[in-house]
């Protein structure tokens, strides 16, 4: 077993470089906000769910490690960036000469974070996803003209607070959002969120508990 912690890969020069490079990328494109806030976001909460359920500190550091890289493919192409990032992690986590058994596991949480594809192979996995997908709020959006605001942008500029909560005893794994309803209507929420909130559900039951969502503090 290999020592090395989300610490050592984010003191790797080229990782910075990486997922601020897919950021532009994702900027140029329109998207909301994939560069290392982000990248930050995810590998603390995947690290928080894993560790939370009692699945041991290294799992969970696994986690942190495939949830900060997790959409460094980006820098590639958004199309296939699961893919092209389980493969720039492979590099880049074996230039600081991680365990190749602790790569693969990262490899896999990568390639399948995305609902096209991705499925909860392991706790790892359904933790990164998990991550993934409730890191909606206001700061992700990028566009400084709401005039042209997309879908996305509404979405997650009308998101004021949000927060994962993990209950080990009743199994449970909320995500607990404020969402501003002047700015995006929940069904807006919904029509980009149901496949995620399908993926999350799957992944929550991977980790043995219940996925719920609770907006504004009413229980969907
Ligand atoms: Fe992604
Ligand atoms: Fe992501």
């Amino acid at each position: 077993m290999s020592k090395i912690t989300l610490k050592d890969v984010r003191k790797h020069p080229k990782v910075k470089t990486y997922i601020e490079k897919a950021n532009e990328q994702m900027d140029a494109l329109g998207y909301t906000e994939h560069g290392s806030r982000h990248a930050g976001i995810v590998a603390g909460v995947a690290r928080g769910i894993i560790s939370r359920l009692g699945l041991g500190e290294h799992e969970a550091e696994l986690a942190a490690i495939a949830g900060y890289l997790h959409d460094v493919g980006n820098l590639v192409n958004r199309n296939n960036h699961c893919e092209t990032g389980a493969m720039l992690a492979q590099s880049l986590l074996a230039s600081i000469e991680m365990d190749p058994d602790e790569v693969a596991t990262i490899m896999g949480a990568i390639g399948n974070h995305e609902e096209e594809s991705g499925f909860p192979i392991n706790a790892i996995a359904a933790a990164v996803i998990i991550a993934d997908k409730s890191d909606v709020h206001f700061s992700r959006v990028q566009n400084q003209q709401p005039i042209t605001f997309d879908i996305h942008d509404r979405v997650n500029h009308a998101v004021q607070k949000s927060y994962l909560r993990v209950e080990p005893e009743e199994k449970i794994i909320s995500l607990e959002l404020t969402v501003n309803t002047d700015s995006a209507s929940v069904m807006e929420y919904f029509e980009i969120f149901i496949l995620r909130m399908v993926m999350c559900r799957r992944a929550a039951e991977r980790l043995g508990c219940e996925f719920k969502l609770v907006i504004n503090d009413i229980d969907l």
